[in-house]
């Protein structure tokens, strides 16, 4: 009988994330849900969560969550990991802020592909969902610009070392799976989140989960995809 892989989605509490998962799992695919916090109460058959407690814990959780519900090893990452704030200026923001966006919008993204690429197989398509602040400079939002811009740039160093960017050739020492890792930037706001103040453009989740759905089943997608 056929039991699709699932998609895997990190960062499944946050504001995007809980919108994916439920987009998806609307379209029909089965989705896992990880989060570091508690799953939400309203239940959706085609979901499992799974909780974890840091990334590079994640990989044994989703292969206990599979083991339990008998559902396969994923067969996709959607990496909605990060998010948005606006404070005070760069040089007049606490330093220890610069050090936890950095911590949190790149090291985890660049972490939780050591951890979950081994889950992939070749082929499979790594999703990383960035914003409109990786290239636009933004006043009050410095250090999520440059995560953002620094992330990136680490999709494509990424593609590039795992030998799917085939205009670059591969690398010497490339890694045995060779997943292909794209970007979705989602040029706006999306709809409905109130950290965006008065945005002049939004996307609606739909618009969001549609690119994504994009991405997922064509192999030959771009490897940067604006929405
Ligand atoms: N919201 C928007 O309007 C909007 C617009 C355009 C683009 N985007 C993009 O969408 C993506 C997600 O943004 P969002 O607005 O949904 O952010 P969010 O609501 O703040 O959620 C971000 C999620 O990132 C996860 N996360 C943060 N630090 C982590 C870490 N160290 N390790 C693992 N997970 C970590 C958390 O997941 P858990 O707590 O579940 O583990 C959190 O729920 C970003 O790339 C953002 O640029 C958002």
């Amino acid at each position: 009988m056929n039991n699709p892989r699932p998609v895997l989605v990190v960062g499944a509490s946050g504001y995007v994330g809980s919108r994916v998962v439920r987009g998806l799992a609307a379209d029909g695919r089965p989705v896992l849900a990880a989060s570091r916090s508690a799953p939400p109460e309203e239940h959706d058959d085609a979901v499992v969560h799974v909780t974890y407690r840091n990334l590079t814990t994640l990989p044994d959780a989703v292969r206990a969550a599979c083991a339990r519900t008998g559902l396969p090893l994923p067969g996709a990452v959607v990496a909605s990991i990060g998010g948005w704030h606006k404070g005070e200026p760069l040089l007049a923001a606490d330093p220890d802020q610069w050090s936890a966006t950095l911590a949190s919008h790149l090291t985890a993204h660049l972490e939780a592909a050591r951890a979950l690429v081994p889950l992939l197989e070749p082929g499979d398509p790594y999703v990383v969902l960035n914003g409109a602040a990786s290239r636009e400079p933004m006043a009050g939002a410095g250090a999520i610009c440059v995560t953002g811009a620094g992330l990136a740039m680490l999709v494509q160093v990424l593609r590039l070392e795992a030998g799917s960017d085939r205009s670059a050739g591969s690398v010497a020492g490339k890694p045995a799976r060779s997943v292909r890792f794209h970007e979705l930037v989602v040029d706006h706001a999306v709809s409905g989140d109130d950290r965006n103040e008065n945005p002049a453009q939004t996307r609606t989740p739909a618009q969001v989960v549609h690119a994504l759905g994009e991405l997922l089943d064509h192999a030959d997608a771009p490897t940067v995809v604006h929405v």
